[in-house]
């Protein structure tokens, strides 16, 4: 069964569209999934700029009613469907839902990037069937994550969990029990701030392909590992110094997440 899973909050600069693109990179190619990466930022989309993809015809036109099939284009294992920045029509995007609808059962997974606009991201809560919330681990960040959450709730989209992006400084900024505590949502992810994001970003290419064996890769492969079911790995060094940098210190439980996917795909 196809699940279309909405990365979202409502702040930008937070990392839902890495996110996004890493783990459709990494289902796909570590996974061996096929996935569809929609990026339903409508008014300031930019996968398409990640991924230095043309966006002749994109989600805007076929929300217009040109065939969504003329907007997908292929990009690192993953089939991806950009934006517009300046379509020059009003176009709804409450028909986000229905237009995915016919694509589903071509997918293992829909994977949908989201704008920091509330507004805007109404539509793609509608359109997901699940939502991962993104967030700094800070008070003002997680402040206003907690109202997209509240939109999921108020139009009953199940919130899969948490993913902590950019933690920078883990002695001055909330730990993941905090977080969980603050939220009741669990953490499925940790990321540091890594410079090397930047460097894939230059490449245009997602960091999961350009450094597979970066730390920040590895966590992403691990959560995609939970949403396909399949069991996590941990590295040769990992299994030496489980507890070697601060940065490692605290576990996240994926285990709940990884049974109600499986079960939910088979
Ligand atoms: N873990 C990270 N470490 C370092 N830079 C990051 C990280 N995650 C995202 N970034 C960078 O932060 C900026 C904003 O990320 P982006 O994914 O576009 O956020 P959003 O989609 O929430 O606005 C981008 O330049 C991106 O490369
Ligand atoms: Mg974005």
């Amino acid at each position: 069964m196809t699940n279309v899973l909405a990365f979202v909050s409502i702040k930008g600069g937070v990392g839902k569209t890495t996110l996004a693109l890493e783990t459709a990179s990494s289902l796909a190619n570590d996974f061996g999934k096929k996935v569809l990466l929609v990026d339903a930022n409508f008014s300031a989309p930019n996968i398409g700029l990640y991924l230095d993809l043309t966006n002749e015809t994109t989600l805007h036109d076929a929300l217009d009613g040109t065939l969504l099939h003329n907007a997908i284009y292929e990009a690192h294992g993953i089939d991806v469907i950009p934006a517009s920045m300046n379509y020059h029509k009003e176009v709804d995007p409450f028909k986000l839902k229905k237009i995915l609808n016919k694509f589903k059962n071509r997918y293992d997974f829909i994977i949908l990037d989201s704008s920091p606009n509330y507004e805007e991201l109404k539509p793609v809560i509608t359109a997901a069937d699940k939502i991962f919330l993104v967030t700094s681990p800070d008070n003002v960040t997680l402040t206003t994550t907690l109202k997209a959450a509240q939109i999921a709730r108020d139009q009953n989209t199940p919130i899969e969990g948490i993913i902590v992006n950019k933690i920078r400084s883990p002695k001055h900024e909330y730990n993941l029990e905090e977080i969980e505590t603050i939220s009741d949502v669990p953490v499925l992810a940790r990321i540091r701030d890594h410079k090397k994001i930047a460097h894939a970003a230059h490449q245009k290419t997602p960091i999961t392909v350009f450094d597979s064996a970066n730390t920040i890769s590895r966590e992403i492969k691990r959560f995609a590992s939970s949403i396909c079911g399949s069991p996590e790995k941990n590295g040769f060094f990992q299994k030496l110094l489980p507890f070697k940098t601060i940065f490692q210190k605290e576990k996240v439980n994926r285990e709940l997440l990884r049974e109600k996917f499986y079960k939910s795909q088979i």
